[in-house]
């Protein structure tokens, strides 16, 4: 069956503390976008995982988040009906250490992927609570990948609470552009060199869409305290973001750990701005939001529409 694995965006992320793990206490706004990995599942009568990768160099064997997913769901909730072993095809688009989740992602959706073939609705009961805790123990934004939509991120980003689609008036369309640097940054250095902020009131808008009432987009997307450090290791990333400042974006922020910046403008009109020389060779790309049921639409994970 084929899926999609969508990429992700960091609205916001504060960092709160060190913990005794060698982690951060995180409160992050996760967000779903249309750029998305191209994922085919198959039972294969032979044991085992066998992964095959196109479209990037990565590795295609246990250090992919992918072939680790599918070999825990085997040893945890048993084979396909059609085989003992998995067959993965994965067509990679999201850049990888671009802070867009692309790895985490594929890891969710093989979980998520998987499940469906076995003919179950991993959304719900035991099954989901197992996926998220096989999720967390692959990587710390595997469980957002579960979920999809808009969703706040605590712990180690690992737990996760959906905030409702109706909740999130979105961006308008044509006005979400990424910018994509053509150097990623490696994560846990950037980690290693951020100033935790310390415990913090969380935003008015994000309480707000915690409840239910409906905000808009642009309210939630806050601060995020990796920047400063991602900057200092990647002068050229600064540059960056004050380039698109100046082409007239009226928000710009860093995903995750970086390299991906985000950009919202007035609308298309005002992304035009955006047709000038690009600075440090970056590529632009014009994106969606994806809410909750868009994302399970476009996954595949729907029961309704299935994989194909
Ligand atoms: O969980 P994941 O493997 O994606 O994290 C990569 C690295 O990022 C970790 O090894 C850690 O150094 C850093 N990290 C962190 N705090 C978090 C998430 C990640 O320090 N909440």
């Amino acid at each position: 069956m084929n899926f999609r694995s969508c990429a992700k965006l960091n609205l916001q992320l504060e960092v709160l503390g060190r913990r005794a793990d060698g982690y951060h206490e995180l409160r992050t706004v996760f967000q779903t976008i249309d750029l998305a990995d191209e994922l085919r599942l198959e039972a294969r009568s032979a044991s085992g995982i066998e992964l095959v990768l196109t479209g990037q160099d990565l590795p295609s064997d246990r250090r992919n988040l992918a072939w680790r997913a599918a070999e825990e769901f085997l040893a945890r909730c048993g084979s396909l009906p059609g085989g003992r072993g998995v067959r993965i095809e994965l067509v990679k688009r999201i850049p990888a250490g671009g802070g867009l989740g692309g790895g985490s992602s594929n890891a969710a959706t093989v979980l998520l992927g998987l499940a469906r073939m076995a003919g179950w609705d991993p959304f719900a009961g035991e099954l989901a609570r197992q996926l998220a805790e096989i999720g967390a123990a692959l990587g710390a934004d595997v469980p957002f990948f579960l979920v999809g939509g808009v969703a706040l991120g605590t712990g180690r980003g690992d737990r996760v609470e959906p905030i409702a689609d109706a909740a999130v008036a979105p961006p308008p369309a044509g006005a979400l552009w990424l910018v994509l640097p053509p150097f990623g940054v490696a994560t846990a250095a950037v980690f290693a060199r951020c100033a935790p902020r310390g415990e913090a009131a969380p935003a008015p808008a994000l309480a707000r869409a915690r409840r239910g009432e409906r905000v808009e987009w642009e309210s939630l997307v806050g601060e995020n305290d990796l920047e400063t450090a991602a900057f200092a290791l990647r002068p050229e990333l600064a540059a960056l973001y004050t380039a698109v400042v100046r082409a007239g974006a009226r928000r710009v922020r860093m995903s995750g750990s970086g390299s991906t910046l985000f950009a919202l403008f007035e609308g298309p009109a005002g992304a035009r701005a955006l047709a000038g020389p690009v600075p440090s060779g970056a590529a632009w790309m014009q994106v969606s939001t994806l809410d909750r049921a868009a994302w399970r639409r476009l996954g595949g994970f729907d029961s309704s529409v299935g994989g194909s």
